[in-house]
């Protein structure tokens, strides 16, 4: 497409092209093996290698250049030495383009009751069925590796939020310490144009934060990210921690922000210089009757759609938007269809991708902040 540059076919190299600044908003391109990803970008989650209610043609169509992975799920079931043996998660799937997956810290945490976190790793019981598992920094590495992860995440320790400052900086540095030994992995296994990113911790006190950030940036990895952050401190709370982070993270690299979030999340980050993103939330949302559009966000439940013959964009590129009336999308949610999930899933990540487009073409114009000003004005609307 015509936001591509010529030269786009296979980089044996990771790296990332910063094309044009507008503010701290930044457009750019992170270039992998495996193909190109417009930045800003929204990367769907495919959590146990599927983007939930959606085939890979239509997230690709939707406009994604990447989705995410999880490692947790995936070295459950159906297990990494297996998907090795099928081939690889790209072909496993059928997804092509560039697969970031994620380590298993931050679901240890959040899926598995029982678990133990010491200097090794992580010890913890399984969701699905109780078995014992050990995720060290090494193994995460080696399962990613396994899948055939483009980009890789170490191991991290991502604590709830609020926390005493003494187990916040505890978790960061551990985090640092399995950053070390994720780094001396990965350059034993990984193969040509794979990355492995670092993650800053430090909860909300910009004093940890900044020091994650430097010791991350002395390793001198390909990416970092932001983590410990949308776990309930509130968009303000986390803007404001994002403010003290960025500027301590270099402007060749790309910056990616976990877990995060809504559109108004989204335009706000990208505002301050980050490139990547995920969250369950256009799927999630979508699989509970609720749809994101350029006017708002749509509660399909409500009876006051029950009637209405109007579809929830005529203009969007999406078909689950533009030809399908509120009162039918309204009749799948209230009968709990799997119909009316896999639609608003379309839906939403037609959207999320059609909104990180719209930022992408707003800075390379040079006018990322009249348009977020209109745009947040629009999207904040609850119809
Ligand atoms: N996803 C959302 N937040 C986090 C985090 O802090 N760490 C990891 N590994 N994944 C995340």
């Amino acid at each position: 497409t015509k936001e591509h540059s010529p030269m786009q076919q296979q980089a044996q190299t990771f790296g990332y092209r910063l094309l044009k600044q507008d503010g701290a908003a930044r457009l750019g391109e992170v270039v992998t093996p495996r193909g190109i990803v417009r930045t800003p970008a929204f990367m769907p989650v495919g959590t146990v290698a599927t983007v939930k209610a959606l085939t890979f043609d239509q997230v690709k169509q939707a406009g994604a250049d990447i989705v995410l992975a999880n490692t947790y799920h995936l070295m459950l079931r159906p297990g990494a030495e297996r998907v090795a043996r099928l081939g690889g998660l790209h072909n496993f799937m059928r997804w092509d383009g560039p697969i970031l997956t994620d380590s298993g810290g931050f679901q240890v945490m959040s899926l598995s009751k029982i678990r133990k976190i010491n200097e090794e790793g992580v010890r913890f019981a399984s969701h699905i069925d109780g078995s014992r598992h050990l995720l060290t920094p090494e193994r995460a590495v080696e399962i990613q590796c396994l899948l055939g992860s483009d980009i890789q995440m170490q191991l991290d320790e991502c604590i709830s939020l609020p926390a005493e400052r003494k187990e916040t900086e505890r978790a960061m540095e551990l985090s640092l310490r399995w950053a070390a030994r994720a780094q001396r992995a990965f350059s034993d296994l990984a193969k040509p144009g794979q990355a492995l990113f670092g993650i800053v911790q430090g909860g909300v006190d910009a004093e940890l934060r900044q020091r994650s950030a430097e010791a991350l940036v002395a390793m001198d990895l390909p990416g970092y990210a932001v983590g410990g952050l949308a776990v309930g401190e509130g968009q303000e709370l986390m803007l404001r921690t994002l403010d003290g982070v960025l500027p301590h993270l270099p402007s060749h690299k790309p910056r990616y922000l976990m877990g995060v979030g809504t559109p108004s999340d989204l335009i706000k980050s990208v505002a301050r210089g980050v490139d990547m993103f995920d969250c369950v939330m256009p799927t999630r949302n979508g699989r509970h009757g609720l749809a994101f559009t350029w006017n708002g966000k749509v509660n399909l439940r409500n009876a006051r759609h029950a009637d209405d013959p109007a579809p929830l964009d005529e203009q969007s590129s999406c078909p689950g938007a533009r030809d399908y009336s509120r009162a039918y999308l309204h009749h799948l949610v209230r009968s709990g269809e799997y119909l009316g999930a896999m639609l608003l899933s379309w839906v939403n990540t037609t959207f999320y991708q059609e909104l990180m487009a719209a930022m992408r073409l707003a800075i390379a114009e040079g006018r990322f902040n009249t348009w977020a000003e209109e745009t947040l004005d629009r999207i904040e609307r609850t119809n």
